[in-house]
């Protein structure tokens, strides 16, 4: 399906963002492995986070929504039913992932298989440590490819170490450690988003330590009631969009800003964007209000670091890059390459053909701005995070702006094209 964009005026008012994705799928799933009922508010309504229903559903989790809460019957860990056909996990890597490490501590056999993208991605990653800790776990080919199958059962701790910074992998094998014999630790050279941790904490398990080590110790979740605030990786389009079209100033209220996640927010300071964060009454996650205004940006050097700290938003980046005086560089960001699609790949061929300076680099992506970019057609590679980023680059672009494939941004952020017209409008 095609979308048309036309430029816009400056941007103003008050966005209010979907429950966020990454949150609400941990809620789901630790919900599912918990005694009693969790109550889940703000649950989001991505396609993504569906997926995670459905496939909790088909192991005998009982879920009903009512009156905007998400009642998730736990079944304890160890408590999931086999399921009479293989778990569809759609386009959701968090979904297979995570999945994979709850599926590990149950005492019964599961393939878990996706779409065509996510049937592509890699899953090494997970069926290494969960071997190593007792479970079958099992590849399609080689190359580590979905389907997964998993039988799980008697595990053991482990000490992992993942080779890539992943919050999936982490989560993954923090979920098994549950039902492990010994206390799971996972060690990382950059700290990535801790959503998983925070819940057990709030679900009663003893969870130490925070940053470069991670432990959990083995024990059955107890139910809790979570709110789940607004995703930051669905806030970052919006103040990319400020960022991007002069005169423009909004605030985006109820967000999370768990600090394992705002790293956009630092990088863009450095190149001198005006933002405000407000905090918010804080839970178990931290949340707030960012404001922000447009104003001049200068071009930044991106490390690999800040890359695994704001792994969804680096397609954004380089779309700011494009209003920032002078070259910016992205450098160590081969991950994104395993992502929903090629980002790099998609992120500089649809820029180049608006009319950008940007070019691939062993890695990364070179930005060279300001430029004025020009409406076109681009293509959304079946990826939710390409799609909505070039309707923010429309925007500021001259002429109409047709993104191709935009079903795919039900994937995160249904609704996406109607709250950027929202914006719109108010301030017409
Ligand atoms: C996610 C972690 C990230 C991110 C994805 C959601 C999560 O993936 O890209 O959108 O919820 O844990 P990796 O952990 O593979 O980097």
């Amino acid at each position: 399906m095609d979308e048309r964009f036309e430029p816009s005026g400056a941007l103003a008012g008050t966005v209010i963002v979907p429950g966020d994705k990454s949150i609400s799928h941990r809620a789901a799933i630790i919900g599912s492995l918990a005694r009693g009922t969790t109550n889940i508010r703000g649950f989001s309504e991505a396609a993504d986070c569906a997926s995670t229903l459905e496939v909790l559903r088909a192991l005998g989790v009982k879920i009903v929504a009512s009156d905007g809460v998400l009642e998730v019957a736990g079944m304890g860990v160890g408590g999931f039913k086999a399921p009479a056909g293989p778990l569809h996990c759609g386009n959701s890597g968090t979904t297979m992932r995570l999945m994979a490490g709850a599926l590990a501590t149950s005492p019964i056999a599961a393939v878990l298989t996706g779409d065509e993208s996510l049937n592509r991605r890699p899953m090494r990653r997970v069926i290494e440590p969960l071997v190593t800790m007792g479970a079958k776990c099992q590849a399609s080919d080689e190359a580590g490819h979905p389907p997964l199958t998993v039988r799980g059962g008697s595990l053991q701790a482990v000490t992992y170490a993942p080779p890539v910074a992943s919050a999936q992998v982490k989560s993954a094998v923090l979920l098994a450690g549950l039902g492990a014999r010994g206390t799971t630790t996972v060690t990382e050279s950059v700290p990535t988003r801790d959503h998983t941790e925070r819940m057990l904490r709030l679900a009663g398990i003893e969870v130490a330590g925070e940053g470069s080590a991670v432990s959990v110790t083995p024990g059955v979740p107890e139910a809790f009631d979570l709110r789940v605030p607004g995703d930051f990786s669905s806030a970052a389009f919006f103040i990319a969009a400020a960022l991007m079209v002069p005169g423009s100033a909004l605030t985006v209220s109820g967000v999370g800003l768990n600090p394992t996640r705002t790293h956009f927010l630092g990088m863009l300071e450095r190149m001198g964007a005006r933002l405000k964060v407000t905090p918010g009454d804080g839970g178990s996650e931290p949340t707030g209000d960012v404001r922000v205004e447009h104003g001049p940006l200068t071009a930044i050097d991106v490390s690999p670091r800040e890359v695994a700290l704001s792994i969804d938003e680096i397609t954004l980046l380089a779309l700011v890059a494009c209003a920032a005086e002078g070259r910016t560089t992205i450098k160590g960001a081969g991950e994104l390459r395993y992502k929903e699609s090629d980002r790099i790949r998609g992120t500089v061929q649809g820029l180049q053909a608006m009319g950008a300076r940007v070019e691939e680099i062993t890695g990364g992506m070179a930005i060279e701005g300001p430029v004025r970019l020009r409406g076109t057609r681009v293509g959304s590679r079946g990826d939710h995070r390409i799609a909505m980023m070039f309707a923010v680059a429309a925007l500021a672009a001259e002429g109409v702006t047709v993104v191709q494939g935009w079903e795919w941004t039900q994937i995160s952020y249904p609704g996406f094209a109607q709250a950027l017209r929202r914006l719109k409008e108010e301030n017409r």
